[in-house]
């Protein structure tokens, strides 16, 4: 397996397994002479350390990171900057029936069709557990990139949206939801608390915007900004969409109501009337704000039982025991975030390069 690594000049590269001793990442290109330290990292990884609410996998991980390189006198050296963080809460009993028989949704099949041979235990590098250490390396990127500001929340659970009129940032940290509309908030209390006494799971959709991004980082064609990332957000697990701007739903307008129109500021700039764009055109960064949302499938590990096949090619049916997200999406926030940090230091180091 060698796709473990992303990004072109600011990259890095994640390493471990759901139930091995620990995982991390190596971040490469940062450049030298930023102010880090592991207390600039921790707070990411606190916001999606799992067991924090009843509204996620009980595991409990303290999820502390460690810097094991590229950081001298607290400043980063521009060498490689190596983060670790130990696994401690690990129970492989758990996933006896998974070793047998394939769990429909999750990656064990797939793994096994592979590579022929797979780390069953709380499904091994397909974990989700593997996302703490983008989010670690998420921290790193974030010093970069000081100019823009990221915020991601969850805008809608099992198809129940939150209502725009009722957004307010400040209430995205005060819910376990991440969900800036406190009357979805509540809602959402009774919807995941009875998935889960059904043993069931829901999906989610997480948007994300980008504040602060200049005009012109991102490039033509096969490096769009937004093919970027998509990459990057379609490379979380369980993500199974993603758009930029209106997305799917600017097929269904006319030209001039999708075109975001443009007047001059009177001192050489411009002002955009709308963004259906998502703040991205022709690959490129315009300066307006840079939106997207993606969307999270249900966790298909599940106590309703669902019809499989065991390794041997036998019918069966699984009901997952051990300690499952309801809803995935919700944690999966923080990570949206990570990743749009990680593609926009690497797109700010690459305009240097690009335009000098
Ligand atoms: C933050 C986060 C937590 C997750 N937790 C679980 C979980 O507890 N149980 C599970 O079956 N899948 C969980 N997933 C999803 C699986 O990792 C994912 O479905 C699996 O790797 C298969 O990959 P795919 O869904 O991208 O095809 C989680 C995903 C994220 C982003």
């Amino acid at each position: 397996m060698s796709f473990n690594s992303f990004g072109r000049v600011f990259r890095f590269t994640t390493w471990g397994e759901s139930h091995g001793p620990a995982l991390g990442a190596v971040v490469d290109g940062c450049p030298p002479g930023l102010n880090l330290s592991e207390a600039d990292l921790q707070p990411f990884l606190d916001r999606r350390r799992p067991g924090q609410s009843r509204f996620t996998t009980q595991r409990q991980e303290p999820d502390q990171v460690r810097i094991l390189s590229g950081v001298f006198e607290g400043r980063t050296t521009g060498t490689p900057i190596a983060l670790h963080i130990d696994n401690v809460d690990q129970r492989s009993k758990d996933y006896s029936e998974v070793a047998k028989a394939y769990r429909p949704g999750h990656a064990d099949y797939a793994y096994d069709q592979k590579y022929g041979f797979r780390d069953y235990r709380g499904g091994g590098r397909s974990s989700a557990r593997e996302t703490a250490a983008r989010v670690a390396a998420g921290g790193v990127a974030r010093l970069v990139i000081p100019e823009v500001t990221i915020t991601a929340w969850v805008e809608a659970i099992g198809g129940d949206t939150i209502d725009y009129a009722n957004f307010d940032a400040t209430e995205i940290g005060n819910n376990p939801f991440f969900c800036p509309d406190p009357a979805a908030a509540a809602r959402w209390e009774a919807l995941v608390d009875a998935a889960r006494k059904d043993g069931s799971s829901l999906g989610a959709v997480v948007a994300c915007e980008a504040t602060g991004v200049p005009a012109g980082w991102g490039a033509p064609l096969y490096a769009k900004l937004d093919s970027e990332l998509a990459s990057a957000c379609m490379s979380i697990n369980a993500v199974k969409g993603f758009e930029i701007g209106d997305g799917f739903a600017a097929a269904g307008l006319r030209g001039e109501e999708n075109a975001d129109a443009m007047r001059p500021t009177g001192d050489g700039g411009v002002d955009f009337l709308a963004n259906h764009a998502g703040g991205i055109a022709g690959g490129i960064a315009t300066g307006q704000p840079v939106r997207m949302r993606v969307a999270f499938k249900p966790t298909s590990s599940i106590l309703i039982p669902v019809e499989t096949v065991t390794r041997d090619g036998e019918a069966s049916e699984i009901r997952t025991k051990g300690r499952h997200d309801p809803c995935v999406g919700i944690r999966g926030v923080p990570v949206v975030e990570a990743m749009v940090a990680l593609v926009l230091a690497d797109q700010k180091l690459l305009h240097r390069a690009q335009v000098g």
